[in-house]
């Protein structure tokens, strides 16, 4: 008979919080001031900053692009992971947020590390060289992701990681009938990792479900 995973509920999310390290005063404060400018509280989750962090170092990366700032929380947990000269380039298409996420990226211990490219990230990835990034993180514009795919396939080098937010749309994925885009998007994104072969990977049940994949040499 196949093991199977046990199914994730609540208390197994609250378990799994409850045993991951604090974020840490900045990047409390950073949400919090976020939220009272009322920019969307649509940062990813400490855990998973957590897990990201630690598959960064696990992968050696020192070139990593982000498409989506917002206020600049994943990049410095990112940033966190890399070592000294690594960088992250975070793509953002919104000057408010980008104004935002540069003043308190410069107020943290990784300022060195993090670099806002403000654009569209349609625009960006195509401009950057072949196997020339470690690690990609797609968290925004998810209309777009099956024309982000072939473009981290070029850009990530062999052994390099994906990681991609949003899996489950919120959980729009699980039902056949939504017709959101965002919901279709992710489906049809989904789909194509799945049958990829150039690609491995699992979509970790953390937040809104987490890809974790690694482009095979
Ligand atoms: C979900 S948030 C990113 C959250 C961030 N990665 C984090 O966890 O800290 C999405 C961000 O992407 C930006 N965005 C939307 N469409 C974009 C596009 N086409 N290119 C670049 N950024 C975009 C939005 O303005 C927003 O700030």
């Amino acid at each position: 008979m196949t093991e199977k995973s046990r199914p994730v509920t609540e208390a197994h999310f609250r378990y799994v919080q409850e045993h991951t390290q604090p974020e840490g005063p900045l990047l409390r404060d950073l949400r919090r001031e976020a939220a009272e400018a009322g920019i969307p509280t649509i940062a990813i989750a400490p855990e998973q900053g957590s897990l990201m962090q630690i598959l960064l170092r696990l992968v050696g990366a020192r070139e990593v692009v982000e498409v989506g700032t917002l206020y600049g929380l994943a990049s410095i947990w990112m940033a966190r992971g890399l070592p000294q000269g690594g960088r992250v380039r975070t793509i953002e298409i919104d000057d408010a947020h980008a104004d935002f996420a540069e003043r308190w990226i410069a107020r943290s211990d990784v300022a060195d590390r993090i670099e806002i490219v403000r654009g569209a990230g349609r625009d960006i990835l195509p401009t950057l060289e072949d196997d020339s990034v470690d690690a990609v993180f797609l968290d925004a514009d998810r209309e777009s992701y099956g024309i982000y795919l072939p473009e981290c396939l070029r850009i990530i080098r062999p052994g390099g990681l994906l990681m991609v937010d949003n899996a489950f749309a919120g959980g729009r994925v699980l039902d056949a009938e939504c017709d959101h885009p965002s919901g279709q998007a992710m489906r049809t994104f989904n789909d194509m990792v799945a049958r990829e072969p150039r690609l491995r990977g699992v979509i970790v049940p953390i937040g809104d479900g987490l890809w974790v994949i690694t482009v095979l040499g």
